[in-house]
């Protein structure tokens, strides 16, 4: 099955439209064929034993029916041949074992078919109640109507089927209002914080706090409703770009003023006019009139998304990573704005210069909490040695100093010679 499976997963790829680039340009179709026919040769192999087991199995089967069939006849003969049953009695003997042979038969392939249906009911059911155990409740403690801060305490998270914890002895505390930035380095963590603190993920030890209220007691769908979410891995939705932007908030009326604004806030309108029909314009290629988006127009609607949620509790992770110089800054003023008016935001960036406004910065490090402080407090250069994040900023700000652009050729004067093209 697993053979079968990774098969069916390579052939999905072999015509995927989001892999062809790179299968084209990197010539990957031969490499995948290769695999996809191990994998089809191993598939084939099991098949072929289990048959060879089955032929094994029926043909005993068949040999053991027939030895019964020969005995139970042979007796028959002898017992109409000596006189002891009369003919008639042997006829009806004769379909009655017929018959029976036929019920038994019968019987053997039900029990036979209800043994096989039984492995995947015991799958089935396995999955059942793993879901029930996974599934987020309905109903719990509500959220305070002003939640003044959200505090990780002490919080361990493993994913499942990982030995190694993703978050181990997290603390941090959130305060309303306020821009709190998450920085660190690859795999520290950061995306995990802000999937606890969606309520996604509970915490296997320690917790996470709303208001004071724990996310495993709190009503999560209430804490869902209080958080807007631009993730780092945001959906593509293949609907119209209205759609892809009002399903931030799917079960209110669409409101026109409402969706502006969000549009005007992601700065997704120059994107809108663009596009053939405006906002009615359907986003998903396969289909008659479907348009597509560069990666940074995508990243524009999800931020509108958020925007049109309109959560007391902005997660945005990573949103600039595709957008131009003048969109990522544009994006970063518009999120100090937001705080202003009393949103808590929280950022997970790896563009440190974008922090510096931030009230409060965590750098996350083996999956934990190791600096923290305002951005002066990080960056003060009385503190020796520097700690990561000084470090991780002064790396990032040494690639815009002169001396690196003293290796670059000089800038043409005004009296130089036009530069000569190159073939
Ligand atoms: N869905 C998942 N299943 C299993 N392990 C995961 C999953 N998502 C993340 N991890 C693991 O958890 C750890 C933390 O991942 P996380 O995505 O929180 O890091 P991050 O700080 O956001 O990294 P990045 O800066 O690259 O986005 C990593 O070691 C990663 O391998
Ligand atoms: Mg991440």
């Amino acid at each position: 099955m697993q053979h079968a499976r990774a098969g069916r997963l390579i052939s999905d790829l072999l015509v995927s439209n989001e892999a062809a680039a790179e299968i084209r340009v990197h010539g990957i179709g031969a490499f995948l064929l290769q695999h996809f026919r191990l994998m089809a040769e191993d598939s084939e192999q099991e098949q072929a034993r289990l048959a060879r087991l089955a032929a094994r199995t029926g043909l005993i089967a068949a040999c053991c029916t027939g030895l019964a069939m020969l005995i139970t006849f042979g007796s028959l003969g002898w017992l109409l041949w000596t006189g002891v049953m009369a003919l008639s009695v042997g006829g009806t003997a004769v379909i009655a074992i017929r018959t029976g042979s036929n019920a038994l038969d019968n019987l053997v392939r039900q029990v036979n078919f209800m043994y096989e249906e039984a492995l995947f009911v015991g799958d089935l059911d396995r999955i059942s109640a793993e879901a029930t155990e996974r599934a987020i409740p309905a109903g719990g403690a509500p959220l305070p109507e002003c939640i003044e801060s959200v505090r990780f305490k002490n919080v361990t998270f493993t994913y499942p089927g990982d030995d190694q914890p993703a978050l181990r002895g997290l603390d941090l505390t959130i305060p309303a209002g306020k821009i709190v930035a998450l920085v660190g380095r690859n795999g520290c963590g950061k995306t995990t914080t802000s999937k606890l603190l969606a309520g996604l993920y509970l915490p296997d030890d320690g917790h996470v706090l709303l208001g004071g209220v724990s996310t495993a007691e709190a009503d999560r769908h209430a804490l869902f409703s209080r958080v807007a979410l631009v993730s780092q891995d945001y959906y593509r939705w293949p609907f119209t770009a209205r759609a892809n932007i009002t399903i931030g908030r799917p079960e209110a009326p669409i409101t026109d003023d409402w969706l502006d604004d969000a549009v005007q806030y992601a700065d997704a309108h120059p994107i809108i006019d663009d596009m053939p029909r405006g906002l009615d314009t359907l986003l998903a290629r396969g289909y008659k009139g479907g348009h597509n988006l560069s990666g940074g127009q995508w990243q524009k609607l999800a931020i509108a998304r958020a925007r049109y949620r309109a959560g007391d509790i902005l997660v945005v992770d990573e949103p600039t990573t595709s957008l131009d110089a003048e969109s990522e800054q544009d994006v970063f003023n518009k999120i100090r704005d937001l705080a202003a008016t009393g949103q808590t935001i929280v950022l997970i960036t790896h563009r440190l210069h974008s922090v510096r406004h931030a009230d409060l910065i965590y750098y996350l490090d083996d999956r934990q909490v190791t600096e923290y402080g305002s951005f002066a407090d990080l960056m003060d250069p009385d503190v020796t040695p520097a700690g990561r994040f000084r470090a991780s900023y002064d790396l990032q700000r040494r690639q815009f100093q002169p001396d690196t652009a003293q290796q670059l050729p000089p800038a043409p004067s005004a009296d130089s010679p036009p530069p000569t093209p190159r073939s």
